[in-house]
């Protein structure tokens, strides 16, 4: 079902640069979107002034028009097609959100029931792709597999897909999400030297990846529904999050029309960074470095040191000035988990939230307003479920797979879609001649 047209942007008057050096003014118009900020539209910019504007990390350039995730970093507010996650993560679930994602509305129990039944259906990868974990080290990072492994899904559907075509595009989107989270159990299987375990049909999205995980062949693997529930929620936190770098790394890829299973390699790999979705396994090692309670405010004025790089991962956020809603629903989710699993007084979560609790009264964070981000409680809960920390940002890459390839479409069925192409300030060395080697 395609998205509904929903809003569209709307005039907001016009802005006016003046250059005081000579005078001159230039007039820019301004967009104003369903909610969110107005935009001053630059796209003219260089054309009337000859001049650029200049915003490296993009901390206050929007870098495309969308509909599908709103955040407010204020109000700590994510809101996916208008639906707050919290409402998504306590009443619906990782296929719901998928449909609602790609296709911008909830689905009905007749479309859910077509996308579950395409989405399992695809599960499978080709054989031949199982022989490229073979050529890894058993002790390879996962992600540095995931980023082959789904690199190589190129070679395999090159030219399957006509991109430019919205059912098309759709296909190629749902292969993707029903391959990826066999590939991230593959990866986790060859690090363990266990043998594959392939997909099921009678399973769900989130069983299903339990399934690949944990059965082996020699016995009986009955999928704990508190398991797969915790890792139902754990994907709908993580499937989409506006222009993050991943997911702009997506788009700015998709923009050349470069094959879309290329595209999300490209989105996996920008997400390994320790600074985006690497930091859930990064917490999990500052929690096991930092050890005990007594150690935290030695490690807190590390964090506030500037000459030293240790930052307290899972703190802080580009957008997120406020709390980070998701982070609220994962630290409610570790303490049910726990519970369930029959994990009390487990270490890490009691030195998590106390860590949570001192950094929170600091002046310096406060100041800061760093916040505990997504990813300061995800690996608390996956560790006690058993998941490896180097499988955490797998995990992460298994949701964003939606969000990504909803975004990559949205992207490729603009009609005004173009390559990205950005500019410089450029700062080095004017035009010189060339200087012969004896006369240097
Ligand atoms: C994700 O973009 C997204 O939406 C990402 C994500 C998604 O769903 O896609 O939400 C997922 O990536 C969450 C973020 C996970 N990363 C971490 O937890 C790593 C630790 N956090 C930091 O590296 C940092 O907070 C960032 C990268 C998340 C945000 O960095 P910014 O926006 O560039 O902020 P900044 O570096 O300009 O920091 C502002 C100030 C600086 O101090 P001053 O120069 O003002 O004195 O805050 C300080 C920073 O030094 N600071 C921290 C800190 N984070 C920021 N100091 C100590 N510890 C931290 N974690």
């Amino acid at each position: 079902m395609a998205a509904k047209a929903t809003t569209t942007r709307e005039s907001a008057g016009t802005v006016t640069l003046t250059v005081d050096a000579t005078g001159e003014s230039f007039t820019l118009p301004l967009h104003r979107g369903s909610v969110g900020p107005t935009v001053f539209d630059i796209r003219k910019l260089y054309a009337e002034t000859g001049m650029f504007t200049f915003d490296p990390a993009f901390m206050s350039t929007a870098s495309c028009e969308s509909r599908i995730t709103f955040i407010d970093g204020e109000q700590g507010l994510l809101l996916y097609r208008g639906y707050p996650i919290e409402e998504l993560a306590e009443h619906s679930n990782f296929m719901e959100v998928t449909h609602l994602l790609l296709y911008g509305e909830l689905p009905t129990k007749r479309e859910l029931d077509a996308l579950t039944n395409n989405i399992t259906g695809h599960t499978m990868i080709h054989e031949q792709l199982t022989q490229l974990f073979r050529g890894f080290r058993r002790d390879a990072h996962p992600m540095a597999i995931m980023v082959g492994v789904v690199g190589a899904m190129s070679a395999f559907y090159h030219d399957h897909h006509d991109i430019y075509d919205s059912g098309e595009r759709m296909i190629a989107a749902l292969r993707l999400i029903a391959k990826i989270p066999t590939i991230a159990a593959m990866a986790y299987k060859y690090s363990i030297g266990q043998p594959f375990v392939y997909p099921r049909n009678d399973l769900g999205y989130a069983e299903n990846f339990l399934h690949m995980m944990f059965s082996v062949p020699a016995e009986e693997y009955v999928v704990n529904p508190v398991l797969a529930r915790a890792i139902d929620d754990i994907f709908i936190l993580h499937a989409d999050h506006e222009q993050n770098a991943s997911t702009s790394t997506v788009r700015l890829a998709g923009s050349s029309g470069a094959n879309p299973f290329a595209c999300i390699a490209a989105g996996i790999a920008c997400l390994w960074g320790p600074a985006h979705g690497g930091a859930n396994e990064a917490v999990l090692s500052m929690l096991g470095e930092i050890g005990s309670r007594d150690r935290i405010p030695e490690f807190i004025a590390r964090a506030k040191d500037k000459d030293d790089p240790f930052r307290l991962m899972g703190f802080g956020h580009r957008v997120y000035k406020n709390f980070d809603p998701r982070a609220n629903v994962l630290r409610t989710r570790a303490h049910e988990v726990l519970e369930t699993l029959g994990i009390r007084d487990d270490q890490l979560l009691d030195l998590a939230m106390e860590l949570e609790r001192i950094a929170l009264e600091d002046e310096y964070f406060v100041k800061r307003r760093l916040y505990p981000n997504i990813d300061f409680y995800s690996g608390i809960i996956l560790q006690a479920m058993g998941i490896p920390p180097s499988l955490f940002t797998v995990l992460f890459a298994i949701a964003r797979t939606v969000g990504w390839c909803a975004q990559w479409a949205e992207m490729m069925g603009d009609p005004s879609q173009k390559i990205g192409r950005p500019r410089q300030l450029y700062t080095g060395e004017p035009q010189r001649p060339y200087v012969p080697i004896d006369q240097r």
